[in-house]
């Protein structure tokens, strides 16, 4: 094979955009898996038509079946119910362990050195899940969250400030939920702390808005939660790694001695390339930052227990 094999899980929404971006990206050849017959294929054909358009030259397909997904190097896992209005995400926990387990061993079982980026929701949780149920070494599976929140606290700061988001950088580290932990001190404007351009009830309103960054958009949409920043997100942990980019990025990573976090899966700045996870950055929390870090890993720990609870 000459070009890398990425399964992504799940037709949904997030899954068929993360197909998209992808393509666009000219990543590798996209194998599309749902189980609901037709769902995959057909999306899966109509990017396959949009081909010549978007400039991929690799193939795109759907299926229900596992088997065309054999030999990928990278699969991310979109696959599981999203939010409605008035619901968190702790409560997919049950019904999304059911349907993450199962995928992530059909997927090894035909793809033994895939690199996994879960997506599927209580995201921490759900790595924590799919690492234990892939039997892969921790560095080869990964969550999405910490890209997207980041994105999100970078958009808002941008929208306030009146600048490009290009140049804007914010980190977001903990667990992705009403616990994460938008790190104001370590962002800034092109270099120039967030302090001193926007005043400290504007910043907190910023940090607000990027904890309920999910809600505001499902709220809106009544019917399911974002699509486009979380595909965008995915993707660019899927093109680190797949291209060996060794960028830093926030994303659910394991870790042990690391933030003292003792052996789970939580937000956290990482080196990703080639192999998945290759480093785990660790860098100063003030005394504050650190309590709501270390709040968020507890939370993310406690769903890790309920998993562990229901058998899993
Ligand atoms: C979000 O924050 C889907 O959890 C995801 O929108």
């Amino acid at each position: 094979m000459t070009h890398p094999r990425i399964t992504i899980v799940g037709a949904g929404n997030v899954g068929a955009t993360c197909a998209l971006f992808s393509a666009q990206r000219d990543l590798g050849e996209v194998v599309l898996v749902d189980v609901l017959d037709g769902l995959a294929a057909g999306k899966a054909l109509d990017l396959a038509e949009a081909a010549p358009l978007l400039g991929t030259s690799h193939p795109i397909t759907g299926t229900t079946d596992y088997a065309a997904t054999a030999g990928s190097q990278l699969a991310i896992v979109t696959a599981g119910l999203a939010r409605k209005p008035g619901m968190s995400r702790d409560d997919l926990l049950a019904r999304n362990a059911e349907i993450v387990s199962s995928v992530v061993k059909e997927l090894v079982a035909r793809s033994p050195e895939i690199i996994l980026v879960i997506v599927s929701n209580p995201v921490d949780a759900m790595t924590s899940l799919a690492h234990r149920a892939s039997g892969l070494p921790p560095e080869r599976v990964v969550g999405m969250a910490g890209v997207l929140d980041s994105a999100r606290m970078r958009a808002f700061i941008a929208m306030e400030a009146g600048v490009s988001p290009k140049d804007v950088q914010a980190y977001v580290l903990g667990g992705h939920g009403d616990s994460m932990v938008p790190l104001v001190g370590h962002s800034n404007i092109g270099g120039v702390p967030l302090s001193e351009r926007l005043p400290a009830d504007r910043l907190e309103k910023i940090v607000e808005r990027t904890r309920n960054g999910g809600a505001e958009i499902v709220a809106l949409l009544k019917t399911g939660s974002a699509f486009v920043a979380p595909a965008a997100a995915a993707v660019d942990m899927a093109q680190a790694i797949l291209r060996d980019e060794g960028r830093v990025l926030p994303c659910a990573a394991y870790c042990d001695a690391e933030y003292g976090v003792g052996g789970t899966f939580v937000g956290v700045p990482a080196r990703l390339g080639a192999g998945g996870v290759t480093e785990v950055l660790e860098f100063d929390l003030s005394d504050a930052e650190r309590a709501a870090f270390d709040a968020s890993a507890r939370h993310v720990r406690g769903l890790v227990r309920q998993l562990e609870a229901m058998g899993y």
